[in-house]
């Protein structure tokens, strides 16, 4: 799912810039779904400014700040984390479309995803484990790629890498997300760093076999191991990806039940308004934090959201008057539930350690009687 271009204004270009929120003002950036935000909500987002980061991976180490002679870590927006680092995960430009590679923003796409669920039965699907991006990018997916079904083996695992002029060519036909959930397993694994075809893998009805991460987004951290996805070994892949596919094969009643948890999770509470309302809440909880009164700085352009919908062309201009319309103002925010405590954040990890180390456990005896019957 990686493109092999980014939209240059969100990503390489500008690295950093500035967003101010006052007043209802949209000031200073092209960036669209902090303005959707303020015409959703009218009135309920505070005055504010943030730095945001566009490039992909984050850069706020707490090693460095973890010193006492060093000062409090500066907030840094972006569109992943991981842990060991303390950049505030946000929301990607996927959720309002990305019109370069003809993909509809989320809001349409995941009903078209929903309907497309209904067209295939888990059970008359292909039972491989399917896999199809660019592999240039990271040296584990290009590990990967190892896995690929030969004359000499056969992982269970069908892996292909994307060729994007080809698919430019063709106008983007073959991305069509919706009439790809056709496999009972689907692997997932990060790029450069995390990959915005996560939500689009997890929600096939299919089983996620999920690489090990190490990156999240603003969302991905409430994924359970055996409940939303199946855990696969970094380190062995091939191994991890065999065994998986052989027990869904032979497990099909539980592994239907997984591929549906991780459909119901990113359909039902992935949904638009509560990406919306995530945004929110964030915002609003940083803005508290502020001990000054954010100001307009002087040089700054105030572009509204229409006049960026009317700069772009074709597909853009479409998916940015679509979000436009639907980010109106629907009901109010959703209430955010109390902070967990350590207790039940523990047990939350706990769980997490848990269903992957047990799975690791399967995997080690299957193989131990695997090489036995050699
Ligand atoms: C987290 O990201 C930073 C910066 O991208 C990277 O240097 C670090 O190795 C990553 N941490 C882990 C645990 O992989
Ligand atoms: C993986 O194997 C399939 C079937 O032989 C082939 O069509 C495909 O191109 C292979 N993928 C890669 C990345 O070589």
């Amino acid at each position: 799912m990686e493109a092999i271009r980014r939209p240059l204004a969100r990503s390489s270009l500008v690295a950093l810039f500035f967003v101010v929120l006052s007043l209802g003002a949209f000031i200073c950036t092209r960036y669209l779904d902090s303005a959707a935000l303020l015409r959703r909500y009218p009135g309920k987002v505070p005055d504010l400014d943030l730095m945001f980061d566009c490039v992909d991976w984050p850069v706020m180490k707490k090693d460095f700040f973890d010193h006492p002679k060093h000062r409090a870590p500066p907030p840094l927006f972006r569109y992943c984390g991981n842990d060991s680092t303390y950049d505030i995960v946000f929301p990607d430009w996927s959720f309002w479309g990305w019109p370069e590679i003809n993909i509809k923003p989320w809001e349409a796409l995941s009903k078209d995803l929903k309907e497309g669920n209904t067209r295939s039965k888990w059970t008359d699907r292909d039972p491989h484990a399917y896999w199809k991006g660019n592999p240039t990018v990271a040296a584990t997916r290009m590990d990967l790629l190892k896995c690929n079904v030969s004359d000499k083996q056969d992982w269970n695992a069908r892996v292909y890498a994307q060729d994007w002029l080809q698919e430019q060519k063709q106008g983007y036909k073959q991305s069509d997300l919706a009439s790809q959930c056709i496999h009972r397993y689907k692997i997932y694994i990060e790029g450069s760093a995390w990959s915005v075809s996560e939500k689009y893998i997890l929600a096939c009805d299919s089983v996620t076999l999920l690489v090990k991460p190490i990156y999240y987004d603003f969302f991905t951290r409430s994924l359970m191991p055996l409940k939303h996805y199946w855990p696969i070994k970094d380190d062995d892949k091939c191994r991890s990806i065999k065994y998986a596919v052989d027990w869904g094969n032979s497990h099909q009643q539980e592994a239907q039940a997984i591929g549906k948890a991780a459909s119901s999770f990113i359909l039902d509470e992935l949904k638009m308004d509560y990406v919306y309302d995530y945004m929110f809440h964030l915002l609003s909880e940083y803005a508290k934090l502020l001990k000054y009164k954010p100001t307009v700085p002087q040089k700054a352009v105030e572009l509204c959201s229409e006049s960026m919908a009317c700069l772009a062309q074709g597909f853009e201009k479409q998916f940015m008057t679509d979000s436009l319309v639907k980010g109106l103002a629907v009901s109010e925010p959703c209430a955010m539930p109390p902070p967990y405590d350590p207790a039940s954040l523990h047990s939350v990890i706990e769980g997490k350690d848990s269903g992957i180390k047990q799975v690791e456990t399967w995997e080690k005896e299957y193989w131990q009687s695997h090489n036995k019957q050699m």
